[in-house]
């Protein structure tokens, strides 16, 4: 690394030798704008496949009907004399845009939520939380007042419960069910779909809904929270800053005090023994969890830590949405005691410990109730080619209120803009000063560096 330099407000530069350095709170630091953001290309609009073609707005959906369009053509045939110059049969009539809810399932876990008491503040639709349990819903319902509708839904018997989706324009799934009926559902409906699963193996089956969801004009978001999500969109960043990187590596911490939901923890937990296949230059290459320690700096006083790989869904996306040739993902806890017993135990061939449902039950109300270590998390990613690049870092407290701020702002943003047809990634759709920009974001501390 050459030398080093502090600066404020003046990244639309690059230096290219040395090496800088900017510390940030993230309002107002984008507003100077980077010359170098990624562009990724989408398609715009949308086309029906049934001779209608569904336009989204904010909440409303507007079928422009086959009358309206020989309507339209009868106007413009005035002027070209075509086979269209007569007027339609009958009138055209105004379909009525009616302001549609948003159902948020696992709207009352941890991460749902804080999604639904930000959505209750900044938006007017009504919120249907849905769960297996109507106590809870209407106890959150209670909480947040006569715009939270609660109901009950199971996600693996839809069948029974398909007229819950009546009247929704946008569906937020706050759990990993590993069961795609209710994306299959609202892309057959035209439904806008926001999935915060951290689980490749239910997002892939996603990804195949892509055709159909452009035939119906539904738009699917993917990878939408912190890890997945915020990462995403900082290697993204990463590659708009230094565009010839070939490999980013992500590392997350997560600080022990946090409270983290029961089905947060239990992903962590199944996914602590597991084996996973990454992309790699020479082609898939298998990983066994918690192993490959590396040691990598991290902003502020936590300091050098190991960090080891873990089964994160941004590894399996991120070379084909950015076109890197690896992505590595690795994982450690602010207290190096609880990684290390994570890895020990592993190591020791233990991990049936950290399979069986009965051990994580316990585990999971042990670690929920006992906490130590604090509440931060902190994410950095580092762009390589033969040597690192750049990297970049977002510090800040409690990540499954973070989580359900990216999420209540990727929904905001689906119903106040509409975004091409099709099922994405986050960083397929947006950009990390978007989000950086948001007052809600104010709390998060961004660092970056570049050596050149
Ligand atoms: N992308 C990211 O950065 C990120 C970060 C954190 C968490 N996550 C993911 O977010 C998900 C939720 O985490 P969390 O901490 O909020 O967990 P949580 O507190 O356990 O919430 C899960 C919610 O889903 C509901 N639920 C469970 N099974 C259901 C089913 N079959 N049908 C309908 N509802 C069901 C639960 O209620 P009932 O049990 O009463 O039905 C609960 O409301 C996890 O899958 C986790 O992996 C992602």
């Amino acid at each position: 690394m050459g030398r080093q330099g502090r600066f404020s407000h003046s990244l639309d530069v690059l230096p290219t030798t040395g090496f800088c350095a900017g510390t940030h709170s993230a309002e107002g630091f984008w507003r100077t704008g980077s010359l170098l953001s990624l562009m990724v290309p989408v398609r715009l609009g949308g086309s029906g496949s049934t001779g209608e073609r569904r336009a989204t707005g904010p909440l409303q959906t507007t079928t422009y009907s086959v009358k309206r369009r020989c309507y339209l053509r009868y106007v413009l045939g005035g002027a070209y004399g075509n086979r269209w110059s007569r007027p339609p049969a009958r009138p055209i009539r105004e379909e009525k845009m009616s302001p549609k809810k948003i159902l948020i399932i696992g709207g009352y876990g941890s991460v749902g939520r804080g999604i639904a008491e930000r959505l209750c503040r900044q938006v007017p639709q009504q919120i249907v939380i849905a769960g297996r349990n109507l106590r809870k819903a209407e106890k959150l319902a209670g909480e947040l007042g006569p715009q939270i509708e609660p109901t009950v839904l199971d996600v693996s018997n839809i069948a029974a419960s398909q007229s819950v989706l009546q009247g929704v324009g946008i569906v937020v799934m706050c759990l990993d069910s590993n069961n795609v009926e209710v994306a299959r559902q609202c892309v057959r409906r035209g439904i806008h779909y926001v999935d915060i699963s951290a689980d490749y193996s239910t997002l892939s089956q996603i990804e195949e809904l892509r055709n159909q969801a452009e035939g119906t004009g539904t738009t699917a978001v993917l990878s939408v929270g912190l890890s997945p999500g915020i990462t995403n969109l900082m290697a993204k960043h990463c590659k708009s800053r230094v565009p010839d990187i070939t490999s980013v590596d992500i590392d997350i911490l997560l600080g022990m005090g946090d409270s983290h939901g029961e089905a947060a923890i239990r992903w962590t937990l199944e996914n602590a023994i597991t084996q996973f296949a990454v992309h790699t230059p020479g082609g898939a290459v298998t990983v066994q969890s918690l192993s490959n320690g590396k040691k990598t700096t991290f902003p502020g006083v936590i300091g050098t830590r190991t960090t080891y790989r873990f089964n994160f869904s941004d590894q399996y996306v991120l070379p084909h949405t950015l076109g890197l040739s690896t992505v590595n993902t690795r994982l450690c806890f602010d207290s190096a005691f609880a990684t290390g017993l994570f890895v020990t135990i592993r190591k020791t061939g233990l991990g049936w410990l950290l399979a069986s449902r009965g051990s994580q039950d316990f585990l999971i109300k042990l670690l929920q109730r006992v906490r130590f270590g604090s509440d931060e998390f902190i994410l950095k990613t580092e762009g390589w080619n033969d040597r690192p690049q750049y990297e970049c870092s977002l510090t800040g407290t409690g990540e499954g209120n973070a989580t359900g701020t990216v999420a209540a702002w990727v929904t905001r943003q689906l119903l106040e803009s509409p975004r091409p047809p099709g099922v994405f990634h986050i960083e397929q759709l947006f950009d990390l000063k978007d989000f950086l920009n948001r007052p809600e974001a104010r709390n998060l501390k961004f660092e970056e560096s570049t050596s050149r």
